[in-house]
């Protein structure tokens, strides 16, 4: 099996070297290589050196290639993930910004610096797929790339190849909520549905019984689900009347002043953007990973929010080769598992993993007081996603004024203008017709 890792250079990587090194008996990988691009080289060796002392320690057998040569990667692969970042950590900068200066939320993957991501991202993804359709047209393409659903609805609808969109949220979710719990993970199961960075755990079970009512009426669990969303005023008595669990990014609806503030606070304090923070924690982790004397993953690595994603894509790629049937909560064609979104648009939710990929397990209706909000977010999202490929500025403008977070077409077209102009050298495709 040959596994191929497209922005291998990312301080991610050590938490899937771990994983493979954990999972040596159940997934058999005997080539792995780490791909990314020139500006990334520097990167890319630090973290194949610390890669190959971990194997090496382990005694695996895995062996380590990496390059430059995307197609070289490809080639022959049987899975492909990828997590890269389309103008690297400077770009997330500008989309963490440049929204605060007309005082709306400026988030790596909500709201217009999502939007901006999506525009960057989806060209990229959509090109490794056509390489892949070429060069390994029977591998999987296992996405995590930001943001993850509208990545994967582009990729399932332009290209034949069989893609899956992960996060680590749904894991890290049920990981916390086990614990609130003092139960084994095992013991849980959750009904888990919405979009990828807007979901909803619709009902609770465990060891196989509903729980969810139960558990809703008590004051400390309900305080805990608050806790989720920020704990602002306003969030018990949301939660009392949801009675759901919204995913932590739901906080940024429905308390968005809350965060806007929180991040000029921030700016004004010297702490700076989330993506300047993880500009000062990635400096420490490759001085780190740099050392020789270092052949494990850090702990400093749990610091980022995507910890638990090795756990996520191995297990995954783990049911997908052994056939096992076993569920996993991912990004897949809706097709009709939730009720009220399009059947043609990619949902986060349960879905039974097989060799023939991730099947959604039907749950019919969104959660009492979730669905507009959803419905809503999943219109910006087609719309995102139609003038990433296009490039057309008109549809981008309506993706933009159909985002529950802008308020506004003046707002909308000031924030259009000054994404696509920051981010220029990364949206040729809104550029080229005008040249
Ligand atoms: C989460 C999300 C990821 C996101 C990450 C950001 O856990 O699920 O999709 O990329 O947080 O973490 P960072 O450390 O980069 O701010």
């Amino acid at each position: 099996m040959k596994v191929a890792i497209i922005g291998g250079g990312s301080s991610y990587t050590p938490e899937l070297i771990e994983g493979f090194i954990l999972r040596r008996d159940s997934l058999p990988v005997k080539d792995l290589v780490l791909v990314d691009i020139e500006e990334g080289q520097e990167k890319l060796d630090i973290i194949y050196e610390l890669s190959k002392r971990m194997l090496e320690k382990a005694g695996s057998k895995i062996k380590l290639t990496k390059t430059l040569d995307r197609d070289q990667a490809l080639k022959g692969a049987s899975y492909v993930l990828t997590q890269l970042r389309v103008g690297r950590i400077e770009a997330r900068a500008k989309d963490e910004s440049i929204p605060l200066k007309y005082h709306r939320l400026g988030q790596e993957t909500t709201g217009a610096g999502g939007f901006a991501k999506a525009l960057r991202t989806i060209p990229v993804i959509l090109s490794i797929a056509k390489d892949m359709e070429r060069l390994c047209p029977d591998a999987w393409l296992i996405n995590f790339t930001n943001p993850s659903g509208m990545v994967t609805e582009a990729v399932l609808k332009n290209s034949k190849i069989r893609s899956i969109g992960l996060c680590n949220a749904p894991i890290g979710l049920q990981r916390g909520l086990a614990d609130q719990l003092k139960i084994d993970p095992k013991d849980l199961y959750v009904e888990y549905v919405g979009l990828n960075h807007l979901s909803w755990t619709k009902r609770i079970f465990v060891k196989g019984r509903d729980v969810t009512e139960e558990l809703f009426s008590k004051d400390d669990f309900v305080e805990y689900v608050a806790g989720i969303i920020g704990g602002h005023k306003g969030a018990k008595e949301l939660v009392a009347a949801l009675k759901t669990i919204p995913s932590y990014y739901c906080s940024y609806f429905f308390f968005e002043d809350q965060a806007i503030q929180k991040d000029l606070d921030n700016i004004k304090e010297g702490k700076g953007t989330r993506a300047d923070q993880v500009m000062a924690l990635e400096e420490d982790l490759f001085k780190l990973y740099a050392s020789p004397d270092l052949d494990e993953k850090p702990e400093q690595l749990s610091k980022r929010g995507g910890a638990l994603y090795s756990e996520a894509a191995l297990s995954l790629i783990e049911s997908i080769h052994n056939n096992d049937g076993k569920m996993h909560i991912v990004n897949v064609m809706n097709k009709g598992a939730i009720t009220g979104l399009p059947h043609d648009g990619v949902i986060e939710t349960n879905c039974i993993v097989n060799k023939s990929g991730a099947h959604p397990i039907a749950s019919g209706q969104l959660p009492r007081g979730s669905s507009a909000l959803t419905k809503a977010v999943k219109a910006y999202e087609q719309l995102t996603i139609e003038a990433a490929i296009d490039g057309c500025r008109q549809t981008a403008l309506l993706a933009l004024v159909s985002n529950p977070l802008i308020h506004g077409a003046d707002k909308a077209l000031d924030i259009l203008n000054d994404l696509l102009k920051a981010h220029k050298p990364y949206l040729p495709q809104f550029y080229s017709k005008e040249e």
